[in-house]
């Protein structure tokens, strides 16, 4: 990348807390952090920290109580219904924990459905989830259902449907969690290689897993509600 990154997300001073009266809990007090394009960051944490939360909040499938969160130049929490979903449909791609592929529809489909919400013709549907299949390491899989797949495979998918329209932003919670060493491994490769692409996605990925934030560029902590956007020594964070 040449001269100074351009900035995908900004977020500032974003908050949630859930339940009410006494029973209220804040999880996100002052979440401060930005991405640039292309850049792949690692969000850390303890479990409970607010990960998923705040992932869900930048998707679009929960709301922010306060704080501003730009992407490009579009202000995401000022966005209402439907504009948020098809905010969401062109721009955003979302690798989930469990996979959430559904069950009903075959590989191929599952693959094909972000381009179908979109209406891209069904030529290049064909060729852009075979592109997928194959760097999924699954062309011959395509016909079969998730439930004949491996968690591995399956989250291979998952990572594919992410991937298909070409979103400016891959959202991952915790993509690796729920697999073993290698399978991980070769789920995260997937993942990263779209960033070999022209238009590289900005990639956030919240993890417990070191390899994970190793193949970041950068790591942000999320601890008592906060994240503090101090750029980032990786070095220093992955001592966390
Ligand atoms: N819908 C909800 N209603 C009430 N509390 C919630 C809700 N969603 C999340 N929480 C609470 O918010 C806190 C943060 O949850 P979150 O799932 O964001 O953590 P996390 O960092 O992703 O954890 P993990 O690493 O275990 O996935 C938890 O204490 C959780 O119980
Ligand atoms: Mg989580």
């Amino acid at each position: 990348m040449s001269g100074t990154p351009k900035i995908l997300l900004q977020a500032r001073g974003v908050a949630r807390a859930f339940g009410e009266g006494a029973r209220r809990r804040a999880v996100l007090e002052q979440a401060d952090f930005h991405i640039c394009r292309g850049e792949h960051v690692a969000l850390l944490g303890r479990s409970g920290s607010g990960k998923s939360t705040l992932l869900n909040i930048i998707a679009g499938i929960d709301r922010a109580e306060s704080g501003v969160i730009t992407m490009n130049d579009t202000d995401l929490a000022r966005l209402r219904e439907p504009a948020r979903t098809l905010f969401r449909r062109e721009h955003i791609g979302f690798v989930y924990q469990f996979f959430n592929l559904l069950p009903t529809l075959s590989v191929f489909d599952n693959i094909a459905l972000p381009l179908q919400l979109l209406r891209m013709p069904e030529k290049e549907i064909a060729r852009r989830v075979a592109e997928l299949l194959n760097a999924a390491g699954l062309d011959a899989r395509g016909g079969d259902y998730p439930d004949q797949l491996s968690g591995g495979e399956q989250q291979r998918v998952a990572i594919a449907r992410a991937l298909a329209h070409r979103p400016a932003l891959v959202l991952a919670d915790e993509p690796t969690g729920n697999l073993d060493a290698a399978a991980g491994r070769r789920a995260l490769k997937l993942l990263v290689g779209a960033r070999d692409t022209k238009d590289a996605p900005g990639l956030l990925t919240a993890t417990h897993s070191r390899e994970v934030a190793r193949a970041a560029d950068r790591v942000i902590v999320l601890d008592g509600g906060r994240i503090s956007d101090g750029g980032g020594d990786k070095q220093e964070q992955l001592a966390w």
